[in-house]
């Protein structure tokens, strides 16, 4: 291969802000591929991001990865030096990378972004390589370690189409700009520590056992399109409750393989009732749960801070951070 080396002065800090799904990915096309086989539509958020600094260095004997201080190892590793190797194809480079990440939020709080942090990492190996920054190269980067990551890329909302078996690239798009419109998503925290089963293990054993699953991935193009519509048209009743049904559905799904795959715990169902409340006084709040216990509730300006302080009071929240739409992910070289 004629490659090139870069010396050790070539660095790239990233930052890319977490996303929560409105209509969800869950099952894959193509899993080598890691295509989705449903359309997902996103809102980036503000106040969760990873920064990330990079730099391709000749005196490494190997990939380096530290995240929030501390230094990675194992399969976590194993997704980033993935990520690396396919840019090192791009630009022709054969050296490895210092990678430091650090998440903006609590470490720890069970956040951690696979979607904020590929994202990060696409952007900022593409930097320090040297690698003009385009950004449908990056998301389809980035959607090859996790396809969730694929929509970090963009600000304001953003989607993921499915894929079909095979295909070659598949980056998200972005629908509509951090301007767009000024809606709020309330995070209640309600657990530390990892997930019990990862996103990755949990499509694949859904798909596998679930009796549901071939309903789910039917109905998912119609719901993405209600998600979309009611972004575009500003619409958040129909918004809402598009995004609650989204979720349910994914939920109710997981639920039903074999043996089940359970990731709502009891503060987790705690929220659901306590936002049902609320939308019974007239507050504009839906949920959304992820694969995990945590609760997401879409919300309007005017109510994000009423539905904060009624989530952080329900028994077993640990905390209520409330976040604005955020921006598209941004990458600088902050040494030649
Ligand atoms: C429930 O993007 O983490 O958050 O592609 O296997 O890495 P992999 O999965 P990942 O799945 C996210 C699933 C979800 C819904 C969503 O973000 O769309």
């Amino acid at each position: 291969m004629n490659s090139r080396r870069v010396g050790s002065g070539a660095r790239a800090t990233a930052r890319a802000h977490a996303n929560i799904a409105l209509a969800k990915y869950w099952g894959k096309a193509d899993v080598e591929r890691n295509l989705p086989a449903v359309p997902s539509v996103s809102v980036t958020l503000d106040a969760l991001a990873t920064v990330t600094e990079l730099h391709f260095d000749e005196t490494l004997q190997a990939d380096a990865l530290l995240l929030d201080g501390i230094e990675v190892q194992g399969r976590g590793l194993q997704r980033v030096v993935r990520l690396l190797d396919e840019v090192r194809a791009i630009a022709r480079l054969n050296c490895f990378a210092r990678v430091t990440s650090r998440n903006t939020f609590p470490t720890g709080s069970g956040l951690a972004s696979s979607a904020s942090g590929f994202a990060a990492l696409a952007m900022a190996s593409m930097a320090a390589a040297g690698v003009a920054l385009d950004r449908d190269v990056a998301s389809d980067l980035a959607r090859r370690a996790s396809a969730s990551a694929a929509r970090s890329i963009f600000g304001g909302f953003a989607r993921l189409d499915a894929g079909a078996p095979g295909q070659s690239s598949l980056p998200a798009r972005p629908i509509a700009p951090q301007d767009h419109w000024d809606i709020r998503i309330v995070v209640a925290v309600t657990s530390r520590g990892p997930k019990r089963v990862g996103s990755t293990e949990g499509m694949r054993h859904t798909a596998a056992t679930s009796p549901y699953y071939d309903r789910w991935i039917e109905m998912s193009q119609a719901v993405a399109e209600r998600v979309q519509t009611a972004i575009l048209s500003r619409d958040l009743v129909a918004l809402g409750e598009a995004a609650e049904h989204s979720a349910l559905s994914m939920h109710a799904c997981a639920m039903a393989a074999q043996p089940p795959l359970l990731y709502l715990e009891p503060a987790t169902l705690a929220c659901v009732e306590a936002v049902r409340v609320l939308r019974e006084r007239g507050v504009h709040a839906w949920v959304t749960i992820d694969a995990g216990p945590h609760v997401k509730v879409i919300t309007s300006r005017d109510d994000a801070s009423r539905v904060a302080g009624h989530l952080a009071a329900v028994p077993g929240v640990l905390q209520a951070i409330e976040s604005r739409v955020g921006p598209e992910a941004s990458v600088e070289v902050t040494e030649a």
